[in-house]
């Protein structure tokens, strides 16, 4: 362990942390940041905020003014009303726990606190040091801040933006906070109670280990997001029941939101489809928090209605979510079409990802099924057009919400679903006879869907 100027050694802890972490226990699935936060697709300037922490009202004291006991705070009841975290489940993706003691016996961890040169803190972690937080959740903030600092201004095209985001996660790699007993072990630290579901395996006698500064706020983003419900409240009148509470990990926020819109005027004019012609079965591909099987249940009124994704944490969160809601959705783990063991559809909604997965880079932990949230895999689209009519009943239509964002911030030169679509002769006449695709209505210019309909007669 190297001095900081400043710095105040804390001996002791050190010490505990090389005692009370075992390793092997550590599972090796490292995710980026990006996936392990709450996430959301691009656009910082309309990312969503996770709901503030509500300030506690002294005992016995009322606020002055207008009375508002009356008006519904909806955020604050879901809160009242959160679930505590499940307990340990494994099988789940989660950030690799970082043992204190084997870095600190590699001489690369220096300690953090008030008292650190924030400065010298800075170069430390440039340099390719490690910093380990030990005191107050502040100081995290605060050095978080100051490494992250030179990568602030906007890069000017999407190579520069996939350089600064990689620098900027191994950079906030390298700041470390601490974890016992199923909390952030520092004052002043959000609640993260995923991290008693995640590591309950690693909690117990006192054991402690590291997470990287950006997991450790993802952890309390995504906390904050459980516990208030997310409501999808730009949706007017509120489309759905109730809030929905994502998991870990799981995309959760349609942003922007035309699309949805669009979506829910196309399921709406399902739901007004005589007996005759209405949907019997509906698959929600790739379901995240689960919004869009219960859109499909309860907009368009489809009585059978599958949701699957290729994350077991997505898998896991809107399996509980529909619990929860005394919804029958069955949720599966399905990687695209491959866990429906050959059950057909009449509706098939996919709202994917819209980036391309960044290529991989050797400074970089490998990216894991967290990541497919926000990008996607090279084949996924051919393998999704090639393979959507078997799925399909005859005349059923599967709609896949779309946007120009990869093209139009440069990530790829044409839109992946034409790329897809017009791959090879061979493959475009094979598709074209099950499927035709139908239109790309767009209300905005870069947002919209697809639909395919599969043909009745091949
Ligand atoms: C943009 S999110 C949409 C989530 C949700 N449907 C919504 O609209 O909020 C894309 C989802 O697709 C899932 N996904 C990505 N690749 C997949 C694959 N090959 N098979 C199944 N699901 C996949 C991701 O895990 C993620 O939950």
């Amino acid at each position: 362990m190297r001095a900081l100027p400043g710095a105040r050694w804390k001996v002791t802890c050190a010490v505990c942390a090389v005692l009370c972490i075992a390793r092997d226990q550590c599972w090796r699935l490292a995710a980026s940041t990006s996936a392990l936060s709450f996430s959301c697709r691009g656009a910082p300037s309309g990312a969503p905020r996770a709901p503030r922490p509500q300030r506690r009202r002294p005992r016995g004291r009322r606020p002055k003014g207008r009375q508002t006991s009356a008006a519904p705070n909806s955020a604050a009841e879901a809160r009242r009303c959160a679930p505590p975290a499940p307990a340990f489940i494994p099988g789940l993706v989660r950030p690799e726990a970082i043992d204190v003691g084997e870095l600190n016996a590699s001489g690369d961890l220096v300690l953090v606190d008030k008292t650190s040169d924030l400065e010298a803190v800075v170069r430390w972690i440039s340099g390719g040091g490690s910093a380990l937080v030990v005191d107050h959740w502040r100081d995290l903030e605060r050095c978080r801040a100051a490494v992250l600092k030179p990568l602030r201004r906007s890069p000017a095209n999407a190579q520069e933006a996939e350089r600064c985001r990689t620098l900027k996660k191994t950079l906030s790699d390298r700041l470390l906070g601490p974890v016992a007993d199923g909390r952030i072990d520092l004052q002043g630290a959000p609640r993260a109670d995923f991290l008693l579901t995640l590591y309950g395996d690693l909690f117990g006698s006192g054991r402690r280990f590291a997470l990287p500064s950006g997991v450790l706020m993802g952890l309390g983003n995504a906390w904050q997001y459980f516990e208030g419900g997310v409501r999808f409240s730009f949706l007017a009148p509120p489309v759905l029941s109730q809030p929905l509470r994502p998991f870990y990990g799981v995309y959760a926020y349609p942003h922007p939101v035309t699309h949805f819109e669009m979506l829910i005027e196309w399921l709406q004019n399902c739901s007004r489809l005589g007996p005759q012609r209405a949907p019997q079965w509906a698959l929600d591909l790739g379901t995240g928090c689960g919004v869009v099987a219960l859109l499909l249940r309860q907009i368009a009124r489809i009585p059978h209605v599958v949701a699957t994704d290729i994350s077991p944490n997505a898998v896991y969160g809107a399996q509980e979510e529909m619990k929860r809601q005394d919804q029958d959705i069955e949720v599966v783990y399905s990687d695209l079409f491959e866990g429906l063991g050959g059950r057909r559809f009449d509706v098939v909604v996919f709202n994917p990802p819209w980036l391309p997965l960044p290529k991989p880079s050797a400074s970089e932990p490998p990216r894991t099924v967290l990541d497919l949230g926000n990008f996607y895999s090279p084949d996924l689209f051919e393998r999704f057009f090639d393979n959507l009519h078997h799925v399909l009943n005859p005349g059923g239509r599967a709609v896949v919400l779309f946007s120009n964002h990869a093209t139009s911030r440069g990530y790829v030169d044409k839109h992946p679903f034409e790329t897809a679509l017009g791959r090879g002769a061979s493959a475009r006449s094979a598709r074209s006879k099950h499927l035709q695709v139908e239109k790309v209505p767009c209300l905005a210019f870069f947002l919209g869907f697809l639909i395919c309909r599969r043909n009745k007669k091949v």
